[in-house]
């Protein structure tokens, strides 16, 4: 038996309404409710089992057999890095990214590694096996023992899957499927949800391992609800500027493994290669302009010396622009104010421009104390001390205050020649402070930064 319903839903939360409104009452974004016709299945198969195959039963936690993850490796770095060390069986991967940003490129390249040791199977729903083949081709991949399959229909694919048993899926991308129990289009929040989590239960029951592409939003988010994200076990963002050639993967949530891990690859010619020591390539050490600061980030394991220009450029209207690329405007903004209120700089009648080099994003919020003295130079149209990085947040009382891991990022600035670091750590109490060939000035507030960093 079945029945029809409308439903409405919002493509942001996923929350239903029942009329079409211009706001959703559960997110409050607006124009994201959409109209969607639902089939309901009563007589329906097995859709909402439970993921263990017996009848459940409760037990002792400590009497449940485990064996540790077993973590398989695709052979690229930088991928199992994000991923806290390689595959594992029965995972279910969403990678995101905006169009372009070479997900396809990635995930063909690093199936064909996978290919060489167990079966493969490729789901393309965007592009036809022609078309990846060509990919392939151009990259001078190994294609032997790639299974593709060009088809969008959920039940097909599945079924394809009992018939093929590969260890690894491939989906491209899950917008393009759908399900034939539901009769809204492919790419609509139920559609998504439902395949997304089917897919997901069938990783569970066989331990297959599936990586699913999922296209972002305008602002960046994973197209479809955000329900997608607790369905499956990692969430991987692929960004970069699509200008420039470096793109930088990120683990946003992942269940077998820490977050915050990046991996940095390039765009070549033959497709996405690894960074493997990516010193250097997000700046533009040789030359010491105003505007310009270093600043040691720290993404998981690994410090990375980043360059932040700022510019200060006066105006006489009344709201001044405030735009920042790579780091988070609203910092941008809180430090203007910090500027103002303890600097005594005019800020007020400047234009702020603030850019991180190279495309990238860091969350870290030790990017304050170079953004800020970025901007100072560029005020002062002033260079900053030669060899000199920073690090460190700075508080709405104009503090600065310590960020985690001072040791990895004073020692990777000291391994990329750099004289003097500015943070708030005080050194008087730490071993390893004289360890590094570098010298450590402590700056506990803005005006010890401003005294510090200039001539
Ligand atoms: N012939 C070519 N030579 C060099 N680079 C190419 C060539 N064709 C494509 N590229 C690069 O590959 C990128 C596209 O990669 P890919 O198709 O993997 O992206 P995607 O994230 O899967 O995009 P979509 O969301 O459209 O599926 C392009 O942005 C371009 O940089
Ligand atoms: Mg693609
Ligand atoms: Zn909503």
């Amino acid at each position: 038996m079945t029945k029809t319903k409308v439903e409405y839903s919002c493509t942001s939360c996923g929350g239903k309404t029942v009329k079409l409104m211009g706001k959703c009452p559960h997110c409050h974004s607006w124009n994201t409710i959409q109209e969607e016709m639902v089939l309901k299945q009563t007589s329906s198969t097995n859709r909402y089992q439970g993921i263990t195959t017996t009848s459940a039963k409760v037990q002792n936690l400590d009497e449940i057999n485990t064996s540790d993850y077993v973590r398989k490796t695709t052979n690229i770095n930088e991928f199992d890095r994000v991923l806290g060390g390689g595959l594992v069986d029965g995972a279910v991967i969403l990678i995101g990214g905006d169009p372009g940003i070479g997900k396809s490129t990635l995930l063909l390249q690093t199936i064909a590694n996978l290919a060489q040791r167990e079966k493969v199977l490729y789901v393309s729903g965007e592009e036809s096996s022609e078309q990846i083949a060509l990919r392939g081709k151009r990259l001078n991949l190994k294609l032997q023992g790639i299974r593709i399959y060009s088809e969008i229909e959920l039940q097909k694919i599945k079924m394809q899957i009992d018939v093929e048993q590969p260890k690894y899926v491939i989906i491209d991308s899950i917008q393009t499927l759908f399900s034939a129990d539901l009769t809204s289009a492919p790419g609509s929040v139920s559609q998504v949800k439902e395949c997304a989590s089917q897919l997901n239960r069938l990783a569970k029951e066989t331990s297959v391992t599936m990586i699913i592409i999922c296209h972002v939003t305008k602002d960046g988010e994973l197209a479809g609800p955000r329900a997608l994200e607790h369905i499956v076990d990692t969430v991987l963002y692929f960004e970069g500027d699509t200008n420039t050639n470096y793109r930088m993967l990120r683990a946003f949530k992942n269940r077998f493994g820490p977050i915050n891990e990046i991996g940095i690859f390039v765009m070549e010619e033959n497709g996405l290669n690894e960074v493997i020591d990516p010193a250097g390539i997000f700046s533009n050490q040789s030359k010491n302009l105003p505007g310009a600061s270093i600043f040691v980030s720290q993404e998981g394991n690994r410090a990375i010396l980043v360059e932040i220009q700022a510019l200060l450029d006066e105006t006489p209207l009344p709201n001044p622009i405030r735009r920042s690329i790579g780091v988070d405007n609203n910092r941008v903004q809180m430090l203007c104010a910090v500027i103002h209120k303890y600097v005594d700089m005019p800020v007020y009648s400047y234009n702020v421009f603030v850019s991180l080099i190279g495309g990238m994003k860091f969350s870290d919020t030790g990017i304050d104390v170079p953004t800020f003295l970025a901007m100072i130079s560029s005020f002062k149209n002033k260079s900053l001390l030669e060899k000199t990085v920073s690090f460190g947040e700075i508080g709405l009382t104009g503090e600065i205050r310590t960020v985690g891991n001072a040791e990895d990022r004073v020692k990777e600035a000291s391994r990329m020649g750099m004289q003097r670091v500015l943070t708030a750590i005080n050194t008087k109490n730490k071993e390893w402070a004289k360890k590094y060939k570098i010298e450590i000035i402590e700056c506990k507030h803005l005006s010890d930064l401003i005294q510090n960093a200039f001539f």
